[in-house]
């Protein structure tokens, strides 16, 4: 029967030990809100000895997301008592909280870290599980740099521990040591073992992502017994980050067939707590990184597209609709090949034959070029400018006068008035627009605003280089939400000021193109 594996969320603690990822208590509220809808089964909040900022930020989750919830709150202690009442003290309004403690098992860490004999740790582990479970029922032990320790002295510190009262027993590959294969065997031992003392405690893994393995070992772990899986957003924490708890999840879920596991987690949040992660503790997800990287979901060359359009399991494994994203995207590239743009064109329903489609590739190709991504409103005006220099205008209606072209610009960047003028037409009509703001893209997209008539917010603005050196291309992504549809462009340019431009006029030109397009019944 397919068992069920609990997700520990550690962003709050291992993630935000990014340098440069410190949260302030609003945003680590925000943060925590969103791992309770995307229903994750435990949140590690902190480190409440740590700081009295970290203490305060727990206490406040315990209170304001936790307290209205079954899903556990807990923080991290080392196994010192005053570390193991700071916890307590925070994690104690939740409705159901646990007190994370930590030790290491390891000889590097006993002998170089401790200084100790590993009989004076193990009994400084038992004394705190049993301080720890005087407090409170529910009680998590992370034995330190496990996959690198002696494993008959790891199980013995485990069945101590268990003995001590804990609940949970979760074992580290701290330094990301760890390799698949010999970790499954671990795992599989020592459940067995653990089932036979006690079956209600649980197992968990903790696998660290230094050898880029940290997902793949956490899946052998569940493969070989593991309850609990912990993990991150976007797979960030201490060096090369954690085990990404949406590659985790996805693989859980996609094959399900083999793993015979699932998660409660709620997939459709996933996308929207990776921008969440990412944005509040700005640190960019890598583009190809699987399931909530920018490309992810996104075909570009020309063999994939066309044996997409054939069928879709010829070249995709997860729905993008699971994740919280919008249906499959086609970027349409100079590597897309002729049945994607024929594709495109006939989506927008543009009627040409084929003698003209081959002219209109053609165009497209150049076209694709010099501007990276064809959207559609871009395939409007190069059919009608097709047509138009062929003078088969006549029996066509007529779209590309409705799209915003930029004609000129000129941005002035100084601390004191930053601004902008802009110079936009559409079909015939001409506009222009001179205004401040409070930097120079402020002031650009403010008169970009002032002369384009359509209704969208920026949610998102993201600029990129895609080439090195002082010439770089500058890749800007906005992220635009218009009547509750969010849309998503971008422009490439060596000027990246331009590129935003480009950038805004493509979203806005998104949303008028779907006028023309005719809606599925
Ligand atoms: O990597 C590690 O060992 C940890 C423990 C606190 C679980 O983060
Ligand atoms: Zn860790």
């Amino acid at each position: 029967m397919s068992r069920k594996i609990w997700v520990f969320d550690t962003t709050l603690r291992d993630g935000e030990q990014v340098p440069g990822a410190k949260l302030n208590i609003y945003e680590k509220l925000e943060v925590a809100q969103q791992l309770k809808k995307l229903q994750v089964d435990i949140i590690e909040a902190g480190f409440p000895a740590s700081s009295e900022g970290d203490f305060q930020a727990v206490k406040q989750i315990a209170q304001q997301v936790g307290s209205s919830s079954n899903m556990m709150i807990t923080a991290l202690a080392r196994a010192v008592k005053t570390d193991i009442d700071s916890v307590y003290n925070a994690v104690k309004y939740a409705e159901n909280p646990m007190i994370h403690m930590v030790l290491g098992t390891s000889d590097i860490h006993v002998e170089k870290k401790f200084s100790k004999s590993k009989d004076q740790i193990l009994q400084i582990g038992v004394d705190a599980v049993k301080y720890a479970k005087s407090l409170m029922p529910q009680v998590q032990y992370s034995t330190e740099d496990a996959s690198r320790s002696d494993f008959e002295y790891l199980w013995k510190t485990i069945e101590a521990v268990i003995d001590a009262g804990a609940t949970m027993i979760n074992v580290p590959d701290t330094v990301g040591w760890a390799v698949p294969e010999q970790f499954g065997d671990m795992i599989y031992k020592l459940n067995d073992r653990i089932k036979n003392v006690n079956p209600d405690v649980l197992l968990s893994v903790h696998c660290h992502n230094d050898l880029g393995m940290a997902t793949a070992n956490t899946l052998q772990a569940v493969k070989n017994g593991a309850d609990k899986v912990e993990c991150t957003i976007n797979g960030i924490g201490e060096r090369a980050g954690n085990a990404a708890l949406e590659e985790v999840v996805m693989a859980l879920s996609t094959r399900g067939d083999y793993f015979d596991a699932f998660t409660s987690i709620n997939k459709k949040e996933i996308i929207n707590t990776s921008k969440i992660v990412s944005s509040l503790m700005g640190l960019d997800v890598q583009v190809n990184k699987a399931i909530t990287g920018d490309n992810a979901f996104a075909h570009s060359s020309g063999i994939h597209q066309d044996g997409l359009l054939k069928s879709r399991d010829a070249y995709e494994i997860i729905h993008p609709t699971e994740v919280g994203l919008d249906d499959m995207e086609l970027v349409l590239t100079a590597r897309s090949g002729r049945h994607a743009v024929r594709n495109a064109i006939c989506n927008l329903s543009i009627d040409i034959n084929e003698k003209q489609f081959e002219d209109v590739f053609t165009d497209f190709l150049e076209l694709a070029d010099a501007k990276k991504e064809v959207y559609d409103h871009d395939l409007f005006i190069l059919v009608e400018d097709y047509l138009r220099r062929h003078d088969k205008m006549a029996n066509f209606e007529k779209h590309a006068d409705a799209f915003y072209v930029l004609e000129d610009i000129q941005v002035i960047s100084n601390p004191i008035f930053p601004s902008a003028t802009i110079k936009v037409s559409k079909g015939k009509e001409s506009f222009r627009a001179s205004t401040v703001g409070t930097g120079p893209i402020d002031a650009l997209y403010t008169a970009l605003k002032e002369v384009i008539d359509v209704d969208m917010n920026i949610m998102e603005y993201k600029i990129s280089s895609v080439t090195r050196g002082k010439e770089a291309l500058g890749k800007v992504k906005i992220q635009v939400q218009s009547h509750d549809k969010t849309y998503i462009a971008k422009a490439t340019h060596t000027d990246v000021i331009r590129a935003s431009a480009e950038a805004y006029i493509n979203a806005a030109n998104s949303i008028i193109v779907e006028q023309f397009v005719p809606t599925e019944v």
